[in-house]
């Protein structure tokens, strides 16, 4: 007796043994679409971050050393964040554009050591700089836009004369990627890139980010005025405005896009990619990381399965590349399972 409608089609014949599914992959994950986040702060010593284990705040000079390493490993770009003092913090965040901010002296000391051995993308917006957490400036409980966007193309100048490959605008404020695409070519920085995230949902996700760079405080300071980024990042509930907004984005300028959260918004990563055939990156945010992490931890999943299977996830629905806080553990198990010659899977 066979079963099934047509008993000469077995689906199950391509999945028999570790080559074959290996022969019949669609997807491959590989060094090269993995870039890593990094937090620098200004103490010499690392510091574990709580909400996301395994993860620390480094000083510049570690900084230094995990680029290298990544660019060893394969990965072509770190992303970085500060974590700005307390005292250098301030209702319209202007520690942003100053040449001399940690971020900027971080570009520097990577620049200087890994040449141009592996990329460096830095985030434009306010929120580790201002005293109330906010992307933007606040007038009463309104984050204003424009008076934000000029502060935004300081800062975006600033990052570029430091060094930074590829700005990211992550503040979502209205019209910011075509004035900073202004700011950058009028600075004579025409081959400075810029990835908007441009699909950038407000999400409980960011939960653990804010408290890394020390904004989740700040934005809780706030009570009982604005202390959610609802006014500006997407309501999860949209799509089609995903679509808006990336369309806006690509006609000011933007060279790449990305959609955040990864996994919660697969649907968005495929549909910009099908509409636009731009190069679209997910980010695989401080939450998604630190779910992962938790379960396995608890016993319940294995960490190194869950993280690849959730960045396979990505890619499949369409990213170029993924942010994710796991690069370095996902490049030793792509570069181990290359070595074996067989997926992650078996
Ligand atoms: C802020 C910013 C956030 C993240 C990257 N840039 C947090 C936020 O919007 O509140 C989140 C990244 C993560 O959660 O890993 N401009």
């Amino acid at each position: 007796m066979t079963y099934g409608k047509f008993p000469q089609t077995r689906m199950r014949r391509q999945r028999q043994a570790a080559w074959t599914r290996r022969m019949v992959a669609e997807t491959e994950l590989t060094t090269a679409d993995l870039i890593l986040p990094l937090f620098v702060h200004e103490s010499a010593k690392s510091e574990l971050i709580k909400s996301m284990p395994g993860v620390a705040r480094h000083s510049v000079r570690a900084i230094v050393e995990i680029a290298k390493k990544a660019a060893e490993l394969g990965i072509p770009a770190i992303a970085l964040f500060p974590v700005v003092p307390e005292n250098l913090k301030s209702l319209d965040g202007k520690e942003a554009y100053n040449s001399e901010n940690l971020i900027c002296r971080t570009i520097r000391e990577v620049r200087a050591t890994c040449k141009d051995s592996i990329g460096i993308i830095a985030d434009v917006a306010l929120d580790p700089y201002t005293t109330h957490g906010h992307d933007g400036l606040l007038e009463g409980d309104k984050v204003v836009n424009d008076k934000t966007v000029e502060i935004l193309r300081k800062q975006a100048k600033a990052l570029a004369v430091a060094g930074a490959d590829i700005i990211a605008p992550s503040d979502m404020m209205d019209g910011r990627v075509g004035a900073i695409r202004e700011a950058l070519d009028e600075a004579g920085f025409c081959d400075v890139m810029i990835l908007s995230y441009a699909a950038k949902y407000a999400s409980s996700f960011y939960g653990p980010f804010r408290e890394a760079v020390g904004s989740s405080a700040a934005l809780a300071s706030n009570k009982p005025k604005r202390t959610d980024k609802q006014t500006y990042q997407m309501d999860p509930r949209n799509s089609d405005e995903a679509i808006r907004e990336v369309a806006l984005d690509i006609e000011e300028g933007a060279d790449m896009v990305m959609v955040k959260p990864g996994l919660p918004y697969l649907d968005i990563i495929r549909r910009v990619r099908d509409e636009f055939k731009i190069h679209v990156f997910a980010y695989q945010v401080s939450g998604e990381y630190s779910m992962i992490r938790a379960a396995a931890d608890a016993g319940y999943i294995d960490y190194h399965q869950a993280m690849m299977e959730s960045l396979i996830a990505m890619k499949r629905a369409g990213a170029i590349g993924i942010f994710t806080y796991g690069a370095l553990e996902a490049a030793e198990m792509i570069r181990h399972a290359q070595s074996e010659v067989c997926s992650y899977s078996g």
